[in-house]
């Protein structure tokens, strides 16, 4: 099947030429994100292959269908770029990958956790200018500490399971939780209330959008961490900043903001950026920003590339496996 591959970066271009040997598929590679614009690349191609922040709404997927195309075949657990309703109504089939590894996302989180607490980003420039003052750098034992895990699905699950080896007493919240699991559940503002480091794991849906909001900050225990390593916009940035400068929130450690999609994942480092409020962000001392990595390991692209092509070959034979329903709504 001829597929139109967006957003690509060298390295998906390898993984995933990789994993095609096997499945034989005529993939096109593009550079440039899809938008409305850019659909128009996918002339030719059945099927398009896509990421977390190409866009994929009504006006793209109507584009995209006159184009011919079947299949939207994302390389993402996340689908909350596309218009799963629309995409029914033009019969465009989505798939993803819905797991690939859980542990890339979990360890990533862990990272962040630690360097925050420990100030490493911190200290590690401070001894490359020859500066060993430990002034700033005071940190505290996870040992003992209450973490917060918003989402207990597979990666939530992970992410808990390795506080509880460092010691942490694990709460969780989820609006369905999964069973046979050894964690204590409690409501949402008993989390909040009672948890010194909240992690998010939950996926983004119209009804976790912006489920950390000036409400939910002022139910959070004074100086506790927050770490968002699922989508942006469960977090209401704004209300973070408010959070952040009256010390009401002590750490934000995010992997993925609102609005990521105007600068994740290129090289701006020459360019004015023009998102005051990220910038603001980026001026807090005990605030740690990735742009979009924690699923950057070689054994999740490996998977995402294998599974992407399994899903395009597995539509080719008439199955739809992993494929993703209006129903589901994240
Ligand atoms: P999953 O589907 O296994 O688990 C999600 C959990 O969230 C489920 O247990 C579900 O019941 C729960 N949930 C749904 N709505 C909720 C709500 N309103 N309140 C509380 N809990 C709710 O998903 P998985 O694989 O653990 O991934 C979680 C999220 O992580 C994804 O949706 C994606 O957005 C994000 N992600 C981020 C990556 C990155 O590179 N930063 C990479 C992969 C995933």
């Amino acid at each position: 099947m001829k597929v139109a591959v967006f957003s690509t970066k060298s390295y998906d271009r390898t993984f995933l030429e990789a994993a095609n040997t096997q499945s034989k598929h005529e993939l096109v590679f593009f550079e440039p994100r899809l938008t409305c614009e850019t659909s128009v690349l996918a002339t030719g191609s059945q099927a398009v292959c896509a990421f977390v922040n190409d866009e994929l709404n009504a006006q793209t997927l109507t584009k995209l269908a006159n184009l011919g195309i079947k299949l939207i075949a994302l390389r993402s657990a996340g689908f909350n770029n596309v218009d799963l309703i629309k995409a029914e109504e033009l019969e465009l089939t989505v798939v993803r990958v819905p797991a690939y590894s859980p542990y890339a996302v979990a360890e990533h989180t862990i990272g962040l956790i630690l360097a925050l607490n420990r100030r490493i980003p911190r200290a590690y420039n401070r001894v490359r200018e020859g500066n060993f003052s430990l002034e700033g750098l005071l940190g505290f034992d996870l040992n003992g500490k209450t973490a917060g895990i918003v989402g207990t699905g597979r990666i939530g699950t992970i992410t808990a399971q390795i506080l509880q080896g460092f010691g942490c007493n694990v709460l969780a919240y989820d609006n369905t939780p999964p069973d046979n699991q050894n964690l204590e559940y409690v409501s949402f503002p008993q989390l909040l209330a009672a948890a010194d480091i909240v992690s998010l794991h939950c996926p983004l849906t119209p009804e976790t959008h912006h489920l950390i909001n000036a409400q939910t900050v002022a139910q959070m225990k004074t100086g506790a961490m927050l770490i968002n390593t699922s989508r942006g916009a469960l977090i209401d940035t704004k209300a973070v900043v408010t959070g952040l400068k009256s010390g009401k929130i002590g750490y934000l450690g995010l992997d993925v903001y609102e609005k990521e999609g105007n600068l994740f994942f290129e090289d701006l480092s020459s360019a004015v950026i023009q998102d005051d409020l990220f910038e603001r962000l980026l001026t807090f001392p005990n605030v740690l920003i990735t742009g979009h990595q924690s699923f950057f390991t070689i054994e999740a692209v490996k998977s995402i590339a294998e599974t992407t092509l399994s899903n395009i070959s597995d539509f080719e034979q008439g199955n739809c496996s992993n494929q993703v329903k209006p129903s589901q709504h994240h």
